[in-house]
């Protein structure tokens, strides 16, 4: 009885939250890829390379060294690979692998999510709250930030909003709602998903006003005070402004892989370019790059998809046409004996610390 209410409860909470999401006036965009390369100008400025490989989308100024406000994206790139064209940022996700029985690795290709055109590449989301009318200050020029923690190894004290979803067709139909509820899970789906896997990495949405960046890239934001962003809660005295929502998705096209896939039984094939194949260890980073105050702009006109009167598109095209080339060339595609930089497959390592009877990794039983 008493399980049954809490159930009804949940259900009835997630079908709230979903109806307002489907609901809610977003900034949603396809930014292709601009380059995949071992780069980090935010954990690793000046490094070359970087310890794993990402894949970049935004303006094409990217580079190993980004120092905050000196270097300016819209002014030293020449495109973008976003639709919005005054849009110079950078988003970078790891990549995901498949990692073949006979242990070799290749570069799980993505698709472009529902309603939008291009090619490979991250779906941008700029995210007012839901109400419709509390205003959101726009980053200032030099911010950046990470969410998530590549050697996240385990649930425990891991940041919140950020998931994989096993989609079950490419038409996404049946929807699952909004991002990190229902089904989806911080861990990679243990199963084949019939329309691959969507990841979703949700940026904090309160800042402390001043920094630009901090020591570990998150502490000048936070989350709500209590309640969520979505909710319109309170952002802690301590980082006032309240920011709009960056959320990433990238649509993994693992069916790609299908006729290779292990049986149900076996292990699940995928592993991240930092190693880790179980997924707690998904990551995002961003350096803010909109052009003069086009953002604040497109978020007071409350300008939802990808066209919006106040703010300028380009083709896909145009926008696909805008790559960079490796700042050190390395090869990631095709069958690979290693993932690019020699990064240890983490779940295997864990299996072979048990065999010799060590304590095993934190999270990956
Ligand atoms: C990227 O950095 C290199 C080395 O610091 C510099 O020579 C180059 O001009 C930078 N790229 C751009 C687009 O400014
Ligand atoms: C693993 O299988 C792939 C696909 O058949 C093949 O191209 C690759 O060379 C194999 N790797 C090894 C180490 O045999």
């Amino acid at each position: 009885m008493k399980t049954t209410s809490i159930l009804a409860g949940t259900a009835l909470l997630a079908g709230e939250a979903a109806a307002q999401y489907a609901q809610a006036a977003m900034m949603r965009f396809q930014c292709n890829r601009l380059v995949i390369e071992r780069l980090d100008p935010l954990v690793n400025p000046g490094m070359l390379q970087s310890v794993h490989l990402h894949q970049i989308v935004g303006g094409n100024s990217f580079n190993a060294t980004m120092t905050p406000v000196e270097y300016d994206p819209p002014t030293r790139s020449t495109c973008t690979s976003c639709t919005f064209s005054e849009d110079f940022s950078n988003y970078w996700t790891a990549n995901l692998y498949f990692h073949h029985t006979n242990g070799s690795f290749k570069r799980v290709p993505q698709y472009v999510n529902l309603g939008l055109r291009g090619k490979e590449g991250v779906t941008v989301y700029y995210i007012p709250p839901y109400d419709g009318k509390t205003k959101v200050t726009a980053f200032k020029p030099g911010f950046r930030m990470l969410a998530g923690d590549p050697l996240q190894d385990g649930p425990s004290g891991m940041q919140r909003q950020i998931c994989h979803r096993c989609v079950p067709n490419y038409d996404q139909n049946p929807f699952g709602g909004a991002p990190c509820t229902g089904d989806d899970t911080a861990y990679l789906p243990k199963k084949y998903c019939g329309g691959g896997i969507r990841s979703t990495v949700t940026f904090p949405t309160c800042w402390d006003g001043k920094n630009l960046d901090s020591p570990d890239h998150k502490s000048h934001v936070s989350y709500p005070a209590s309640g969520s962003f979505e909710s319109t809660g309170p952002c802690p005295t301590s980082h006032p402004v309240r920011l709009p929502q960056v959320m990433y998705e990238v649509m993994w096209d693992t069916p790609k892989f299908k006729d290779l896939w292990p049986a149900a039984d076996q292990h699940q094939p995928l592993v991240y370019s930092t190693g880790d194949s179980v997924g707690y260890g998904q990551h995002g980073d961003y350096v803010f790059g909109w052009k003069g105050d086009a953002l604040q702009k497109a978020l007071d006109a409350r300008c939802s998809g990808d066209r919006c009167s106040a703010l300028k598109t380009q083709s896909a095209d145009e926008a696909v046409a805008c790559t960079k080339p490796q700042t050190v060339a390395e090869k990631v595609e095709g069958w690979l004996d290693a993932l690019p930089g020699g990064m240890p497959v983490m779940q295997r390592l864990h299996r072979q610390r048990k065999a010799r009877g060590l304590p095993g990794l934190k999270g990956f039983d």
